[in-house]
């Protein structure tokens, strides 16, 4: 996936706010080793790194553009280049930490517990999804994708519901954790300038479209996305875009 960490960090505040609020909803703890699956940028893994300077940090990231950015912020974090699917520590990690990434990786079912299992006893996984899938900012991506003469090369690339109901994620970890807490927030994101919504999933949800599409058919593509999401989400009177998103957080420690 093409991640562009510029785009990206064009609502970086709004973004950010969920990791500050997952790190703010761990149990005490002090961690010898710490692992931010999906890292991105690094300003979050920078975040655990500052509250736990005398922990060992990596940030993972299969992004090269991601990783190069994260790399500018520090070089006491291992910044390092690998797949969350086929990741296994050298050893159980105390905190492992993930923001916003795991919606990107099939499979949670196996997934979950097989991460849970890389935590040290006592040690802690917290990890944040969007589960936005059925909103606007969703749906009409999916329809504009369905509906265009671009419907048969985007089929199946635009995943209908990559996160589960959050009671599945407690039934997957509650089996080798002594506690887990799950919670859903919906923020209300506060946006910014012409067509906000559009840009915002232009880093994020649209990325199967912008590596498949190119061109007129890109441009034709992102003009109906764009009118749409600009019905669905009308300015307000003070010129702002009201971005409603809900997120699931899971903090588990294990047994
Ligand atoms: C929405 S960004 C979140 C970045 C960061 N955690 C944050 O909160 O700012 C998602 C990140 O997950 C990474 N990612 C997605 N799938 C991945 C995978 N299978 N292995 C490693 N990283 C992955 C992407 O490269 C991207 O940097």
């Amino acid at each position: 996936m093409a991640w562009d960490p510029a785009q990206y960090g064009l609502f970086e505040a709004a973004r950010a706010r969920p990791g500050h609020d997952l790190i703010a909803a761990l149990p005490p703890c002090k961690p010898a080793t710490v692992v931010d699956l999906g890292c991105g940028p690094g300003k979050l893994t920078m975040a655990l790194a500052s509250r736990w300077s005398g922990a060992e940090v990596a940030g993972i990231d299969s992004s090269p553009a991601m990783l190069g950015r994260a790399a500018l912020l520090d070089a006491r974090v291992a910044w390092e280049l690998g797949d969350i699917r086929h990741w296994r520590p050298k050893a159980p990690v105390d905190l492992l930490f993930s923001n916003a990434a795991l919606q990107w990786v099939e499979g949670h079912a196996a997934l979950f517990p097989r991460l849970f299992d890389a935590v040290a006893p006592g040690g802690v996984m917290a990890v944040q999804m969007p589960r936005n899938f059925a909103s606007p900012s969703h749906t009409l991506l999916r329809r504009v994708a369905a509906e265009g003469p671009w419907a048969a090369v985007l089929e199946g690339r635009l995943r209908e519901a990559p996160v589960h109901d959050p009671a599945q994620y407690y039934d997957w970890l509650s089996p080798a954790a002594a506690h887990v807490n799950v919670w859903e927030t919906e923020y209300l994101h506060v946006l910014d300038g012409p067509d906000p919504v559009l840009e915002w999933t232009r880093a994020t949800a649209m990325l199967p479209v912008l590596e498949t599409l190119t061109g007129a058919e890109l441009a034709d593509f992102t003009e109906r996305y764009r009118a749409a999401l600009a019905s669905a989400y009308p300015r307000r009177p003070d010129g702002r875009t009201l971005f409603p998103f809900r997120r699931l957080f899971i903090v588990a420690t294990r047994a």
